[in-house]
């Protein structure tokens, strides 16, 4: 099968596509062909090791301390099962599917072997391949952080920065979904797109501050780590909650701390990718309630410059990869 994979880390030029074997699947295991797959902020951050500051030696632990563990990436994928191993009763050969490797990797390939009780769910017929395969990395991380740790409630003001990536965009739709006021922010070329996925208000962050004199928010969310608790704190209204689900080293470290001295929650960490977490947001797609968001799609010989857009840190959305 033909896959992308990279012995050390760097630019999108050390990815190289190479022939290798088809995997077999083990007994519990299914063989999907992957139709579609994407690149995501995580094939970004493993591809190139860059990590917020200070966290470089985290890095290496996480992705392989000489070079890449993992050679073949993608996080997330779309796909047809093409065989299933003996002891897989839950899926046959035909089966439409999406699979969230994760921090697994391995979707960067023509084929892929997941466990059949694994991070696998299957695709809706009303979703294309396409749409299908950018659920999981954005939408699950909005849903674990802000249905899960956060518990959104009806009716709170949320702030969401960096509204119109994968993550934020997915956040703008569920945080609408479960009810809450919500302020995106993004630059100006996004601010038709956020509206449309349902933000009520929108801050051109390339043009007004972001943190503004007298206007408190329940939660603020930093989906792309470019609001550090010091500005975000005063804009939280005493009690209220930040998620942060990208930021400085130190806000990591210890933000939650500095939060409770201030009378206020910080939330990070990493998101679950739990099954149970993809089925909820697929079954969201499947309903139109969330949407992920394409920015482009790219075949499969473009890979590197997908990767290559992606580097950019302004991507819309989802970068898409079809196998097709
Ligand atoms: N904690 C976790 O478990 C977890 C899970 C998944 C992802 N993450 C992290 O979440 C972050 C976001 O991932 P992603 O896939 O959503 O990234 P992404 O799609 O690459 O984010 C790009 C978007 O960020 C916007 N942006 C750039 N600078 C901005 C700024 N100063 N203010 C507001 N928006 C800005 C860009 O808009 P413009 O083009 O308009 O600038 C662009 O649309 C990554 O750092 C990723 O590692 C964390």
């Amino acid at each position: 099968m033909l896959a992308y994979s990279y012995s050390r880390y760097g630019s999108p030029d050390v990815l190289e596509q190479v022939t290798l074997p088809t995997p077999t699947p083990q007994p519990n295991e299914v063989l999907v062909k992957i139709h579609a797959t994407t690149v995501s902020a995580g094939d970004w951050r493993a591809r190139s090791l860059t990590m917020p500051k200070g966290l470089g030696f985290m890095g290496r632990l996480v992705f392989g301390i000489t070079g890449p563990r993992k050679p073949v990436l993608g996080t997330e994928f779309s796909g047809v099962v093409a065989a299933v191993g003996s002891e897989v009763t839950s899926y046959q050969p035909g089966d439409e599917v999406i699979g969230f490797p994760g921090a697994s990797f391995g979707a960067h390939a023509e084929f892929i072997t997941m466990p059949s009780d694994g991070k696998l769910v299957r695709k809706p017929d009303n979703i294309s391949f396409e749409q299908a395969a950018a659920i999981p990395f954005g939408g699950t991380t909005a849903y674990d952080f802000l249905v899960n740790k956060a518990k959104l409630q009806p009716g709170t003001k949320v702030l969401i920065n960096g509204a119109s990536g994968s993550v934020g965009s997915a956040c703008v739709q569920i945080a609408k979904h479960l009810g809450a006021h919500v302020t995106a922010v993004c630059s100006a070329k996004n601010a038709q797109m956020v509206t449309g996925l349902g933000a009520d208000q929108v801050i051109d962050y390339q043009t007004q501050n972001v943190i503004t004199d007298g206007m408190l928010y329940d939660t603020v969310v930093d989906a792309v780590g470019t609001l550090p608790w010091a500005q975000a704190r005063h804009a939280l209204r005493p009690g209220g909650q930040m998620v942060l689900i990208a930021g400085k080293t130190s806000d990591m470290l210890f933000g939650s701390l500095k939060a409770r001295l201030a009378g206020k929650r910080l939330i990070g960490g990493v998101a679950s990718e739990r099954r149970e977490i993809i089925e909820a947001v697929t079954q969201l797609a499947a309903q139109g309630i969330f949407q992920p968001v394409i920015d482009r799609n790219y075949p499969f010989d473009e890979m590197k410059a997908a990767h290559a857009h992606v580097d950019t840190g302004h991507k819309c959305g989802n970068v898409v990869i079809s196998m097709t």
